[in-house]
Protein backbone atom coordinates (compact mmCIF):
# COMPACT_ATOMS: atom_id res chain seq x y z
CA UNK A 1 0.00 0.00 0.00
CA UNK A 2 2.97 1.96 0.83
CA UNK A 3 3.80 2.47 -3.26
CA UNK A 4 0.85 4.28 -3.86
CA UNK A 5 1.08 7.60 -4.58
CA UNK A 6 0.01 9.84 -1.82
CA UNK A 7 -0.23 12.94 -3.85
CA UNK A 8 1.24 14.63 -7.20
CA UNK A 9 2.47 17.66 -5.49
CA UNK A 10 6.18 16.78 -6.97
CA UNK A 11 5.34 15.40 -10.31
CA UNK A 12 7.90 15.29 -12.74
CA UNK A 13 10.15 16.84 -10.18
CA UNK A 14 13.59 15.19 -10.03
CA UNK A 15 14.93 14.99 -6.58
CA UNK A 16 18.61 14.19 -5.36
CA UNK A 17 19.03 13.14 -1.67
CA UNK A 18 22.12 11.73 -0.09
CA UNK A 19 21.95 9.29 2.93
CA UNK A 20 23.38 7.34 5.76
CA UNK A 21 27.02 7.61 7.39
CA UNK A 22 30.12 7.27 4.82
CA UNK A 23 32.93 5.09 6.02
CA UNK A 24 36.71 6.65 4.99
CA UNK A 25 38.98 3.93 5.23
CA UNK A 26 42.48 3.55 7.68
CA UNK A 27 43.13 0.41 6.08
CA UNK A 28 41.58 -2.74 4.10
CA UNK A 29 39.98 -3.84 7.44
CA UNK A 30 39.41 -0.65 9.24
CA UNK A 31 37.25 2.73 8.94
CA UNK A 32 35.64 6.11 10.33
CA UNK A 33 32.49 6.30 9.94
CA UNK A 34 29.52 8.83 11.96
CA UNK A 35 26.54 7.58 13.65
CA UNK A 36 23.63 7.27 10.95
CA UNK A 37 21.33 4.68 10.21
CA UNK A 38 20.12 6.06 6.93
CA UNK A 39 16.36 6.08 8.32
CA UNK A 40 15.30 9.39 7.81
CA UNK A 41 17.10 9.82 4.19
CA UNK A 42 15.32 6.84 3.19
CA UNK A 43 12.11 7.74 4.33
CA UNK A 44 12.43 11.50 2.37
CA UNK A 45 13.30 9.08 -0.84
CA UNK A 46 10.49 7.49 -0.22
CA UNK A 47 7.93 9.87 0.41
CA UNK A 48 8.79 11.97 -2.50
CA UNK A 49 8.90 9.04 -5.02
CA UNK A 50 5.21 8.68 -3.61
CA UNK A 51 4.36 12.24 -4.16
CA UNK A 52 4.94 11.71 -7.85
CA UNK A 53 9.06 12.92 -8.10
CA UNK A 54 11.83 11.19 -9.56
CA UNK A 55 14.06 9.88 -6.85
CA UNK A 56 18.12 9.43 -7.19
CA UNK A 57 19.41 8.30 -3.77
CA UNK A 58 23.25 8.29 -3.04
CA UNK A 59 23.49 6.32 0.53
CA UNK A 60 26.27 5.42 1.91
CA UNK A 61 26.09 1.87 3.90
CA UNK A 62 23.06 1.36 5.51
CA UNK A 63 20.96 -1.98 6.34
CA UNK A 64 17.78 -0.81 4.51
CA UNK A 65 15.94 -2.02 1.44
CA UNK A 66 15.50 0.61 -1.56
CA UNK A 67 12.33 2.45 -1.39
CA UNK A 68 10.15 1.46 -4.48
CA UNK A 69 10.76 3.61 -7.46
CA UNK A 70 13.88 4.78 -6.10
CA UNK A 71 16.60 5.00 -7.85
CA UNK A 72 19.72 4.05 -5.69
CA UNK A 73 23.48 4.60 -6.24
CA UNK A 74 25.82 2.98 -3.25
CA UNK A 75 28.79 4.33 -1.93
CA UNK A 76 31.06 4.13 0.96
CA UNK A 77 33.49 7.11 0.99
CA UNK A 78 32.51 10.59 1.38
CA UNK A 79 34.88 11.26 -2.06
CA UNK A 80 32.72 8.86 -3.69
CA UNK A 81 29.81 10.51 -2.86
CA UNK A 82 30.78 13.63 -3.91
CA UNK A 83 31.11 11.53 -7.15
CA UNK A 84 27.93 10.63 -7.59
CA UNK A 85 26.32 13.94 -6.40
CA UNK A 86 28.47 15.58 -8.92
CA UNK A 87 27.39 13.80 -11.57
CA UNK A 88 23.99 13.68 -10.86
CA UNK A 89 23.01 16.83 -9.60
CA UNK A 90 22.98 18.33 -13.21
CA UNK A 91 19.89 16.93 -13.56
CA UNK A 92 18.18 17.73 -10.23
CA UNK A 93 15.35 20.50 -9.40
CA UNK A 94 15.62 19.46 -6.05
CA UNK A 95 18.57 18.51 -3.78
CA UNK A 96 18.62 17.17 -0.06
CA UNK A 97 21.57 16.03 1.86
CA UNK A 98 20.65 13.84 4.32
CA UNK A 99 23.32 11.82 4.92
CA UNK A 100 25.81 12.27 7.80
CA UNK A 101 29.13 12.41 6.24
CA UNK A 102 32.33 12.05 7.69
CA UNK A 103 33.98 15.74 7.91
CA UNK A 104 37.90 14.57 7.74
CA UNK A 105 39.28 11.03 6.45
CA UNK A 106 42.48 9.91 7.02
CA UNK A 107 44.85 11.14 5.36
CA UNK A 108 46.71 7.48 4.38
CA UNK A 109 44.42 4.79 3.74
CA UNK A 110 47.01 2.25 4.27
CA UNK A 111 47.48 -0.71 1.61
CA UNK A 112 48.54 -3.02 4.23
CA UNK A 113 46.63 -3.69 7.47
CA UNK A 114 48.07 -1.68 10.23
CA UNK A 115 49.93 -3.83 12.62
CA UNK A 116 49.97 -3.08 16.21
CA UNK A 117 53.77 -3.02 17.04
CA UNK A 118 53.81 0.63 18.07
CA UNK A 119 52.60 1.41 21.68
CA UNK A 120 51.23 4.94 20.60
CA UNK A 121 49.42 5.44 17.39
CA UNK A 122 48.81 9.04 15.75
CA UNK A 123 46.20 9.12 13.02
CA UNK A 124 46.26 12.94 11.09
CA UNK A 125 43.01 13.36 9.15
CA UNK A 126 42.47 15.73 6.10
CA UNK A 127 39.55 17.57 5.70
CA UNK A 128 36.30 16.19 2.78
CA UNK A 129 34.79 18.00 0.77
CA UNK A 130 31.52 19.21 1.38
CA UNK A 131 29.05 18.24 -0.74
CA UNK A 132 25.92 20.16 0.11
CA UNK A 133 27.95 23.35 0.05
CA UNK A 134 29.28 22.57 -2.84
CA UNK A 135 25.91 21.97 -4.64
CA UNK A 136 24.79 25.23 -3.27
CA UNK A 137 27.71 27.28 -4.80
CA UNK A 138 26.45 25.92 -8.22
CA UNK A 139 26.19 28.02 -11.09
CA UNK A 140 22.66 26.38 -12.01
CA UNK A 141 21.73 24.80 -8.62
CA UNK A 142 18.83 23.21 -7.68
CA UNK A 143 16.26 23.95 -4.99
CA UNK A 144 19.11 22.98 -1.98
CA UNK A 145 18.37 21.50 1.34
CA UNK A 146 20.68 20.59 3.76
CA UNK A 147 20.31 19.06 7.57
CA UNK A 148 22.26 19.93 10.97
CA UNK A 149 22.79 18.01 13.32
CA UNK A 150 23.08 19.78 16.77
CA UNK A 151 23.43 18.91 20.30
CA UNK A 152 22.72 22.40 21.52
CA UNK A 153 21.18 25.73 20.65
CA UNK A 154 19.54 23.89 17.47
CA UNK A 155 18.08 27.17 15.96
CA UNK A 156 20.86 29.39 16.06
CA UNK A 157 23.72 26.89 14.61
CA UNK A 158 21.18 25.48 12.22
CA UNK A 159 20.22 29.47 10.58
CA UNK A 160 24.19 29.88 10.82
CA UNK A 161 24.85 26.82 8.55
CA UNK A 162 21.20 28.19 6.22
CA UNK A 163 23.24 31.29 6.06
CA UNK A 164 27.16 30.14 5.29
CA UNK A 165 25.87 27.40 3.24
CA UNK A 166 23.89 29.89 1.56
CA UNK A 167 21.09 27.01 1.30
CA UNK A 168 17.33 27.70 0.33
CA UNK A 169 16.33 25.60 3.54
CA UNK A 170 17.79 23.61 6.48
CA UNK A 171 16.00 20.93 8.49
CA UNK A 172 17.75 20.77 12.48
CA UNK A 173 18.01 18.19 14.41
CA UNK A 174 18.21 17.56 17.90
CA UNK A 175 20.31 15.01 18.26
CA UNK A 176 21.08 15.37 22.07
CA UNK A 177 17.68 13.57 22.97
CA UNK A 178 17.68 9.93 23.21
CA UNK A 179 13.86 9.24 22.67
CA UNK A 180 14.54 10.05 19.30
CA UNK A 181 17.04 10.84 15.78
CA UNK A 182 20.13 8.07 15.84
CA UNK A 183 18.88 4.56 15.61
CA UNK A 184 15.11 5.06 16.11
CA UNK A 185 12.25 5.31 14.15
CA UNK A 186 10.81 9.15 15.79
CA UNK A 187 12.34 12.25 15.13
CA UNK A 188 11.20 15.78 15.31
CA UNK A 189 12.39 18.67 13.11
CA UNK A 190 13.16 22.52 13.54
CA UNK A 191 12.83 23.90 9.83
CA UNK A 192 14.40 27.45 8.79
CA UNK A 193 14.64 29.11 5.52
CA UNK A 194 15.72 32.83 4.67
CA UNK A 195 12.38 34.39 6.11
CA UNK A 196 10.58 32.10 7.80
CA UNK A 197 10.67 28.99 10.29
CA UNK A 198 8.38 25.87 11.12
CA UNK A 199 8.36 23.32 13.80
CA UNK A 200 7.41 19.64 12.82
CA UNK A 201 6.87 17.52 16.08
CA UNK A 202 8.07 14.24 17.23
CA UNK A 203 6.31 11.51 14.91
CA UNK A 204 7.23 8.44 12.98
CA UNK A 205 10.20 9.62 10.40
CA UNK A 206 7.56 8.52 7.56
CA UNK A 207 5.24 11.12 8.93
CA UNK A 208 7.84 13.57 9.50
CA UNK A 209 9.47 12.90 6.39
CA UNK A 210 5.90 13.82 4.36
CA UNK A 211 5.77 17.10 6.06
CA UNK A 212 9.04 18.26 5.36
CA UNK A 213 8.87 17.56 1.68
CA UNK A 214 5.40 19.13 1.64
CA UNK A 215 7.31 22.17 2.84
CA UNK A 216 9.98 21.58 0.54
CA UNK A 217 7.68 21.30 -2.48
CA UNK A 218 5.79 24.68 -1.37
CA UNK A 219 8.90 26.42 -1.40
CA UNK A 220 10.44 24.81 -4.53
CA UNK A 221 7.51 25.96 -6.27
CA UNK A 222 7.27 29.63 -4.67
CA UNK A 223 10.86 29.65 -6.29
CA UNK A 224 9.82 29.10 -9.63
CA UNK A 225 7.51 31.42 -9.91
N1 LIG B 1 27.51 17.72 4.61
C1 LIG B 1 28.00 17.40 3.35
N2 LIG B 1 29.34 17.12 3.17
C2 LIG B 1 30.18 17.16 4.23
C3 LIG B 1 29.69 17.47 5.51
C4 LIG B 1 28.35 17.75 5.68
O1 LIG B 1 27.23 17.37 2.38
N3 LIG B 1 31.46 16.88 4.02
C5 LIG B 1 26.09 18.07 4.77
C6 LIG B 1 25.26 17.08 5.57
O2 LIG B 1 24.70 16.11 4.73
C7 LIG B 1 24.18 18.00 6.16
C8 LIG B 1 24.88 19.32 6.32
O3 LIG B 1 26.04 19.28 5.48
O4 LIG B 1 23.12 18.19 5.25
C9 LIG B 1 25.27 19.73 7.69
O5 LIG B 1 26.04 18.74 8.32
P1 LIG B 1 26.58 19.01 9.78
O6 LIG B 1 27.54 17.93 10.17
O7 LIG B 1 25.43 19.32 10.70
O8 LIG B 1 27.36 20.39 9.58
P2 LIG B 1 28.79 20.74 9.10
O9 LIG B 1 28.66 21.81 8.05
O10 LIG B 1 29.58 19.53 8.70
O11 LIG B 1 29.43 21.45 10.37
P3 LIG B 1 29.82 20.81 11.85
O12 LIG B 1 29.93 19.32 11.69
O13 LIG B 1 31.11 21.47 12.17
O14 LIG B 1 28.69 21.23 12.79
CA1 LIG C 1 29.78 17.70 10.06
Amino acid sequence: ALSAPVSGKLAGVKVLLTAGPTREALDPVRYLTNQSSGKMGYALAHAAARMGAQVTLVSGPVALSVPVGVNCIEVESCQQMHEAVMTEVENADIFIGCAAVADYRPEQNEPQKIKKSKDKLTLTFIKNPDILAEVAALPKRPFTVGFAAETQDVAHYARQKLEKKRLDMIAANDVSASDRGFNTNLNALTVLWQNGEAELPCTDKSTLAQALLDLIAQHYKNNQN
